[in-house]
């Protein structure tokens, strides 16, 4: 099975190719076409995403990175197909907020061929609801253009499945899964004692883990996102053989769920940095080494509580914090000293940040499912069954 895979729920407007074969037990996944365009520059100088900006750029953007994705899958064959104007008086419906899209997307799909694609796969949450919207929009009018089934997926879903490839291959996973969900927008505990049936077993009560990292790192004026840049400096800070000089609280970390808390975490950190009105390089490489080591802490503390408490078999990381290596190597390092029986999936660095590979790789088991979108409305909403 041949979809194209559409990704808009944040800052990157994200467009894959991807032919999968097998089933839920033994899966390939082969790449045909990616492309890619991150918006992080933009958002910059506001200290995070802007939505409505987001959604202005995924209008401008979603055709020429379908075409690119198409392209480099060699799907793209130029001749003149014209619309009958039923359908594009639908997709002129469809796509009635974003006119200058309309007016692309109408070109774009009639000067060339139907491509060889078996089903459109798009995001249809979690994430900012303007830039949802647009990517389900445009979804709905290639669905029409190019009489396609539409898969609905969702994002963490795909954070999930993608950091099951190995080598292109998704096979022999144990079941119950845990899946720890870290990104900008969430902290979860997922439990997958069923393939694709979720539960949700802890969550953070406020902040998610990446948004403390972006705050920790907005109050020593590092750039946005701030994940990276912090962790570059607690790198540096091992690598030097710093001490850990601050002593920094663990939350909830004998709590008898398996929630989450990083409010208290940024508070303390920000008390820290009042006690130093002088910041300077070796202050915030302490701090941030300080606060990572916390961070990591108190997600092993809380998987590990979950593991045990549930049986768990296979480990899975996902979403843009797994890109963090202190985080990484902790779970390497317990997992094979604690529970050498759990088979750890670390997403490839390339997929942990949002792409659109991931969505491709869910909606292809919810393809075989055959949980296509059934009613195309404008309003973003998907109905599913
Ligand atoms: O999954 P993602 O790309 O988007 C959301 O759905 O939120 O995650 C983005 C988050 C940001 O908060 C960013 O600072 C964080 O992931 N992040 C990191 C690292 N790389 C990205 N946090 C810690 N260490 C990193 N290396
Ligand atoms: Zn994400």
């Amino acid at each position: 099975m041949k979809i194209l895979a559409i990704e808009t729920s944040c800052d990157e407007t994200a467009v894959a190719v991807i032919e999968a074969t097998g089933d839920s037990k033994s899966a390939e996944f082969n790449v045909l076409g990616n492309a890619l365009l991150s918006q992080i520059e933009l958002h910059r100088e506001y200290g995070g995403v802007y939505p409505s900006l987001a959604k202005r750029e995924h209008a401008k953007n979603l055709t020429p990175i379908t075409r690119a994705a198409l392209t480099e899958a060699e799907m793209i064959v130029s001749n003149r197909v014209d619309l009958n104007d039923e359908v594009k008086a639908k997709i002129t419906e469809l796509l009635h907020r974003e006119p200058e899209m309309t007016s692309a997307f109408l070109e774009f799909v009639q000067e060339v061929e139907v491509p060889n694609i078996d089903a459109i796969a798009i995001t249809h949450g979690p994430g900012l609801a303007p830039a949802l919207w647009v990517g389900v929009n445009f979804a709905q009018a290639l669905a029409l253009a190019w009489d396609k089934p539409l898969v609905p997926v969702n994002h963490m879903e795909g954070h999930i499945v993608s950091s099951l490839l190995k080598e292109n291959k998704i096979e022999n996973v144990k079941l119950p899964l845990l899946a720890l969900l870290i990104s900008g927008g969430h902290t979860e505990l997922v439990l997958m004692k069923d393939w694709l049936s979720y539960e949700l077993i802890g969550q953070t009560r406020d902040d998610a883990v990446g948004e403390a990292f972006d705050k920790v790192a907005r109050m020593m004026d590092l750039p946005y996102p701030g994940g990276p840049e912090i962790s570059k400096l607690a790198e540096k800070a091992r690598e030097e053989g710093l001490e850990e000089v601050f002593n920094l609280p663990r939350p909830m970390l004998d709590s008898k769920d398996c929630d989450f808390s990083f409010a208290g975490l940024k508070t303390s950190v920000l008390y820290a940095l009042k006690e130093l009105p002088n910041l300077n390089g070796e202050d915030k490489k302490n701090i941030a080494h300080a606060f990572e080591n916390a961070a990591a802490d108190v997600l092993k503390a809380k998987t590990l509580k979950a593991i045990e408490e549930h049986g768990v078999q296979s480990l899975v990381l996902g979403g843009g914090v797994s890109a963090n290596h202190h985080i990484r190597r902790v779970f390497e390092e317990t997992i094979s000293e604690k529970h050498p029986e759990v088979d750890l999936y670390l997403p490839e660095p390339k997929l942990t940040t949002d792409n659109a590979i991931m969505i491709g790789v869910a909606g292809y088991f919810r393809a075989l499912r055959k949980e296509f979108a059934t009613e195309i409305k404008a309003d973003g909403n998907l109905k599913v069954h």
